[in-house]
């Protein structure tokens, strides 16, 4: 039975692979909508994947969201990260601090021994405070190393859940539902044909910065995310994706 499921998820990571059109797609059983050690396996998974990738001194940045805490949950130190350096992709944005991307950083660097720089950005930022802010020296230096970071690993959001967690405000409800928003990452919120529909103001890395990382991981289960997950890469941005039963399947069948 054990080889019989290890070829049922050949089969269905290939699909997926395809309908998505990656470089890696890793699934593991169950859904996380409905079991919340699914979440800690996703992490697992994401974390084994990472490790293999990782070079000393890389540099990695994280988004938030409870998948990535998941990831985070499940890191141990490895020699492959030996000054490994952590930072958040993107400053805050309207995230409890248990899901921000500054709470999950610092956990990972910990974790694996390594290093972490925080974005310490007001959210959500006016114009005139984000110009002058970029301006500021603390935060010049970690929005370069985000831009040159090695890895991107990030949570993938149903926009609307997304939209409701971060308590957003009603005018931008309007512009979501307006433009048929169905996913949110990285503060950006697309449609089914992975337009982007609206963008939250903060720092830190912008959409076009994910072409020069060469391995952009996406972490997101659960059958709810699977039309998220569908629309995200179709703007093709991230060419790993380490998901679950749940959403692989739900996301076959909706293609
Ligand atoms: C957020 C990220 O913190 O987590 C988002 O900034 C992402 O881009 C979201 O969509 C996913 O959250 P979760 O809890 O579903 O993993």
């Amino acid at each position: 039975p054990y080889l019989e499921r290890m070829n049922r998820f050949d089969v269905l990571e290939e699909k997926v692979k395809q309908i998505l059109n990656l470089d890696h797609v890793i699934i593991t059983p169950g859904d996380s909508d409905q079991d919340e050690w699914v979440k800690f396996d996703l992490g697992r998974r994401a974390y084994d994947f990472l490790k293999k990738q990782l070079k000393p001194s890389d540099t990695i940045a994280v988004t938030g969201g409870s998948s990535m805490a998941a990831v985070a949950e499940m890191m141990q130190p490895s020699t492959n990260g030996t000054n490994c350096f952590f930072v958040p992709a993107r400053g805050g944005l309207g995230e409890r601090v248990e899901n921000q991307a500054n709470t999950i950083c610092a956990q990972m660097a910990k974790k694996m021994n390594g290093e972490y720089r925080l974005l310490y950005v007001p959210d959500p930022l006016s114009e005139e405070t984000y110009q002058s802010i970029i301006q500021e020296p603390g935060v010049k230096e970690v929005l370069q190393m985000i831009k040159e970071a090695d890895i991107v690993m990030h949570g993938i959001g149903d926009a609307c859940t997304m939209a409701k967690r971060r308590k957003t405000p009603e005018h931008v409800l309007d512009k979501l539902i307006k433009g048929k928003a169905v996913s949110e990452a990285f503060g950006y919120y697309f449609d089914r044909d992975g337009r982007v529909v609206y963008k939250v103001r903060t720092v830190g890395m912008q959409l076009e910065d994910l072409s020069n990382i060469q391995t952009v991981i996406a972490v997101a289960g659960g059958k709810s995310k699977a039309e998220a997950i569908h629309s995200f890469f179709k703007q093709g941005r991230s060419n790993v994706l380490i998901t679950d039963e749940g959403a692989a399947k739900m996301l076959i069948k909706g293609s």
